[in-house]
C-alpha cells in the first residue's frame, strides 16, 4: 500500500490497495493515513453497494443522513444525485457533513457512480493545517470559544434547498435541530487542534449576535480558502474518497449543467468533540 501526498497541504493518495479486498494489515495501515491525513483518494476500486458497505461497516459504524434519500441497495447508503435536468447540487458550498449533531459523524466515503463527461470535482480544505498558519493573536481568540452548528436554514420549512429543484428529492423538514461545539477542537485520533466551524452549518458563536459573529467567522473561512489549504479532486470511474469530518471541509463544484451525476455515501459515527 503506497500512501503519497495528493497536494502540498490537502489530501492523500493511496495505491496498491482494494478497498474490497483488504487484509488485517493493510486496514491498519488504512486507519493510521486516515488519522494523519484525515483525507484519502482511491483510483481504480470495485466497490460496489455490498462492498461500500461491507468496507464501512469493517471502519466503523454507519449513521443514516436525515435529509438524503437512500439507495435502493441499502437504508445505509444515501444517494447523492443530480439529474440532467435538474440546476441545484448537494453540497455547493463549502461544509462538514453533520456538524449540526450533537455527536457529529467521523467520516464519508464516497464512492461515484454516474459521472459527467467533465466537471463535477470536490474541492477539500485541510483545517488542522489551516488552524496551525492561523497568527498568534486569532488563536487567542478563538480560544475558548464554542460556535452553533445548525441544518434549518439548509432543510427547514424556509431553507435554502427548499426553494430550489433539490427540494423533492430531500426529505426530513421535521427533524431539524442544532448543536454547539468547541472552535477549536482536538481531533479524537491524530490529538492535532483543528478549527472546527464550517460556511455551511456555524451559524454564530455561542454568546455572540449574528452579525459580530458573521464578521469573525468569515475572517476564518477566508483563512481556510487558500490554496494551500485546499485540493480539488477529479473523479474518474473507480474512484473513492473517505474523509474526515473533524478536520476537513468539503463542496461539490457544480459545473456540468445538463449532465447526471450520482455518488454513494456511507457516512460513519463519531465520538463527541472537545475542546483543544
Ligand atoms: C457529500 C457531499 C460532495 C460531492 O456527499 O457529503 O457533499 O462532490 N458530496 O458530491
Ligand atoms: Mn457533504
Amino acid at each position: 500500500m503506497n500512501v503519497t501526498p495528493y497536494s502540498a497541504g490537502c489530501g492523500a493518495l493511496v495505491s496498491g490497495i482494494q478497498l474490497a479486498t483488504l487484509s488485517d494489515n493493510e486496514m491498519t495501515s488504512l486507519r493510521d493515513a486516515f488519522a494523519e491525513h484525515g483525507l484519502l483518494f482511491f483510483r481504480d476500486q470495485d466497490l460496489p453497494p455490498v462492498e461500500h458497505l461491507r468496507f464501512a461497516e469493517r471502519f466503523g459504524s454507519i449513521v443514516i443522513n436525515k435529509f438524503f434519500k437512500a439507495t435502493s441497495d441499502s437504508s445505509k447508503i444515501a444517494e447523492v444525485r443530480k439529474e440532467k435536468t435538474q440546476q441545484t447540487n448537494i453540497g455547493g458550498g463549502w461544509h462538514t457533513d453533520h456538524s449540526y449533531d450533537e455527536i457529529p459523524a467521523m467520516g464519508s466515503i464516497l464512492v461515484a457512480r454516474i459521472l459527467p463527461k467533465t466537471g463535477g470535482d470536490t474541492e477539500f480544505a485541510n483545517l488542522a493545517a489551516a488552524y496551525d498558519a492561523l497568527p498568534p493573536a486569532m488563536k487567542k481568540q478563538i480560544a475558548n470559544l464554542r460556535a452553533v452548528h445548525s441544518n434549518e436554514h439548509l432543510y427547514g420549512e424556509n431553507g435554502v434547498y427548499r426553494h430550489t429543484d433539490l427540494a423533492e428529492q430531500l426529505g426530513g423538514m421535521d427533524r431539524v435541530g442544532d448543536a454547539t461545539h468547541p472552535v477549536v477542537i482536538k481531533h479524537p485520533e491524530s490529538g492535532r487542534n483543528v478549527l472546527y466551524v464550517n460556511p455551511g452549518h456555524t451559524i454564530q458563536f455561542e454568546g455572540w449576535d449574528f452579525a459580530e459573529s458573521r464578521v469573525l467567522l468569515d475572517e476564518l473561512y477566508a483563512h481556510v480558502n487558500q490554496p494551500q489549504f485546499t485540493c480539488s479532486f477529479n473523479w474518474l470511474p473507480g474512484s473513492v474518497t473517505f474523509w474526515d469530518n473533524r478536520c476537513t471541509w468539503h463542496q461539490a463544484k457544480n459545473d456540468y449543467q445538463g449532465e447526471a451525476r450520482l455518488m454513494h455515501r456511507i457516512t460513519l459515527a463519531g465520538t463527541a468533540l472537545a475542546a483543544a
